[in-house]
């Protein structure tokens, strides 16, 4: 070999030492935990939790050296033990270590782990869960020891999570330990062992009171499509009898075993197309989500503080021919409660729609009868579509308002004093019914009083209602004040009429400090010139009265057509016209009086 080779040969040989020797150095001196095992542990017999934190490993000391799963830790008293960790799941740890010996190496010390060694099982405290690996709803039979408890069936449901399951013991006459218990259990970990499938979970009930109560660990496995087709049987589930997940081998010993059949769904039915169609709506103040998930099965009803409610449709009751309603008999979950309601939908508008929701109950029959539903009595609650389309507003025309009263209490500027800026007309305008749209013209304007208009104006004196006139779908307020423009326009997005009272939806557009929310604008025709409004901001609240009792309440008169206002403002139009025919008059009857003559 050529001398340069046999250089360049001890140099890489060089650096292969270097890096071991550093490899060496840092196994002697301190080695880390790997960081996705931090935190605290619980472990069945121990009573302080265990921490895991950089090199330390709670009471047992900390780590001077480590290769692969394998690791030396030391305590304070000097004493070298090799532990060896396995990681299940991120949530469970399982271990073997030696007993304490002098210093040792890393290998001599580990070498002496014999197979039948103790194997502990650590369960992260405060776990993140997990979805279980089966999902109800099951009916099952169980055994603790002395037979199998078959009659009166038990059964497993699936809570609004997937990481939780509800199992409810049924208690057999003729089987002594069985009892008749509600667990409820939260799935942790899973993972394969061999053909041995494991779950670890926390088992919640009545008596449970620690974590030595809670963990448990269960064996489980999935019978082939053959023999489930042959018996009915789905999984085979051992549990353990302690917090640990020792002497569970397989899924038909241990300190419970269960046999699960699959009971048949609940859900049966689909909700409406018109319905599902839109995966989110939203109640008019935005604070509880109806979203549709599952290919439409599945209704979950979320609110602001993240309480969800998950509804599957289990029988259509009536539906109109067109589908503008549908009574359907619903099975919700919450948390792990779960029960039967009725539900009415009424398609409003494209994206406007209304539910009733009745009362809860735990028996199917009961739902959609009275006292659980009461279509005359159950509150309507209204929905929106997170970015429905506008619509043409009804009755496009040009209104004073008067009295406007905002939250039960009147404004201090739409008091007596903007009253009387009002004039009086004498109309022959008349409202068509079908589109809602005034026809006529203004005979004759009588000016009843004058005093100081601008008296007593702040920002919010709105005293014109102005709808479908820049835009068929804007309806906006407006103030006479001079010192003021404020406008508050609202974009129209559908409604409804009910014997004669209207219900509205609308969004704040223009300069609204109210956000991201919507307006119920109800309102009843007094006569041909006067409507009388509320509007509400939760609901279409069936029991306000229009022009008495509402959020906001106000009477708004016709006083005219739409003309163009993109030009001038119609406050400009307005005076122009309140003071030109008066002239007029006096013109015409000028001329009258010489031509009479
Ligand atoms: C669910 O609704 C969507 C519309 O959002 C529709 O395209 C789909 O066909 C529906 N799925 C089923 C299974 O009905
Ligand atoms: C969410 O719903 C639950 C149950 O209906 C209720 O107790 C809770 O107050 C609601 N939270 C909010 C913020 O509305
Ligand atoms: C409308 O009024 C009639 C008669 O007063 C009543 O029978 C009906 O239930 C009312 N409909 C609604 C939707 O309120
Ligand atoms: C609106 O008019 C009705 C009928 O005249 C009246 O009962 C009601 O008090 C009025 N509301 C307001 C806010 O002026
Ligand atoms: C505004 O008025 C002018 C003439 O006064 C006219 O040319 C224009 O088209 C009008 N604008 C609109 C939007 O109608």
């Amino acid at each position: 070999m050529d001398v340069r080779w046999s250089f360049l040969c001890n140099f890489v040989l060089f650096i292969i030492c270097l890096f071991h020797n550093t490899a060496t150095f840092k196994q002697e001196g301190v080695c880390f935990f790997p960081e996705r095992w931090e935190g605290t542990w619980f472990q069945s017999g121990v009573r302080q939790p265990i921490i895991i934190e950089g090199p330390r490993l709670s009471s047992k000391g900390r780590c001077i050296a480590s290769e692969g799963d394998k690791f030396l830790v030391v305590d304070e008293k000097s004493c070298y033990r090799c532990v060896v960790i396995h990681e299940k799941h991120e949530n469970v740890l399982q271990y073997k270590e030696t007993y304490c010996y002098g210093k040792e190496s890393l290998l001599t010390l580990c070498s002496s782990i014999t197979g039948d060694a103790l194997l502990y099982s650590m369960f992260r405290e405060n776990a993140a869960p997990i979805s279980c690996p089966f999902r109800g709803p099951f009916t099952f039979t169980y055994n603790r020891g002395d037979g199998e408890c078959r009659s009166p069936v038990s059964s497993i449901d699936t809570c609004t999570e997937d990481s939780r399951l509800l199992l409810s013991y049924q208690a057999c006459p003729d089987i002594h330990s069985s009892e008749s218990t509600v667990e409820e259990l939260q799935c942790l970990a899973v993972w394969k062992e061999g053909s041995s499938r494991y779950l670890v979970g926390k088992v919640h009930h009545s008596h449970a009171t620690s974590n030595e109560d809670r963990f448990r660990c269960f064996v489980y496995e999935k019978a082939s499509v053959a023999s489930e087709a042959l018996d009915g049987i789905e999984f085979r589930v051992a549990q353990s009898g302690d917090a640990t997940c020792n002497g569970l081998f397989s899924a038909t010993e241990g300190s419970r075993t269960m046999t699960l059949k699959r009971a048949s769904s609940l859900n049966k039915c689909r909700f409406p197309l018109w319905l599902a169609n839109y995966n989110h709506w939203h109640t008019l103040d935005y604070s509880v989500t109806y979203s549709f998930h599952h290919r439409n099965s599945t209704l979950r009803i979320t609110n602001s503080s993240g309480l969800e409610m998950k509804v599957v449709c289990a029988q259509t009751r009536h539906s109109t021919r067109d589908e503008t309603s549908v009574m359907l008999l619903t099975h919700y979950t919450m948390g792990c409660q779960s029960g039967f309601t009725c539900m009415v939908f009424y398609r409003r508008d494209n994206n406007v729609m209304e539910v009733q929701a009745g009362a809860q109950t735990k028996r199917l029959e009961d739902a959609c009868s009275t006292p659980y539903f009461n279509r005359a009595t159950v509150p309507y609650i209204t929905l929106v579509t997170a970015t429905p389309e506008s619509r043409e507003c009804p009755y496009v025309g040009k209104f004073a308002v008067r009295s406007l009263i905002k939250g039960g209490r009147r404004t201090r500027s739409s008091t007596h004093n903007r009253q009387v800026e009002m004039y009086h007309f004498r109309q022959n305008y008349h409202v068509d019914r079908h589109s809602k749209t005034f026809y006529g013209e203004v005979d004759h304007i009588i000016r009843t009083k004058r005093v100081d208009r601008f008296s007593d104006c702040d920002n919010e004196g709105f005293s014109n209602l102005i709808v479908g006139c820049s835009s068929a779908d804007i309806m906006e307020f407006r103030s006479e004040c001079p010192t003021s423009d404020f406008i508050t326009s609202y974009s129209c997005h559908g409604g409804w009429e009910e014997n004669g009272t209207h219900y509205l939806i609308a969004t704040p557009i223009s300069r609204s400090p109210h956000g991201a929310r919507r307006y119920c604008f109800i309102y009843r025709e007094y006569d041909p010139y006067l409507l009388l409004f509320s509007s509400s901001s939760d609901n279409c609240d069936r029991s306000l009265k229009p022009g008495v009792t509402g959020d906001l309440i106000f009477n708004a008169t016709i006083i005219g057509k739409c003309v163009d206002i993109s030009n001038t403002s119609v406050r400009n139009q307005f005076h122009w016209t309140m003071n030109i025919i008066p002239l007029l008059n006096l013109i015409i009857a000028v001329v009258f009086s010489y031509i009479q003559r």
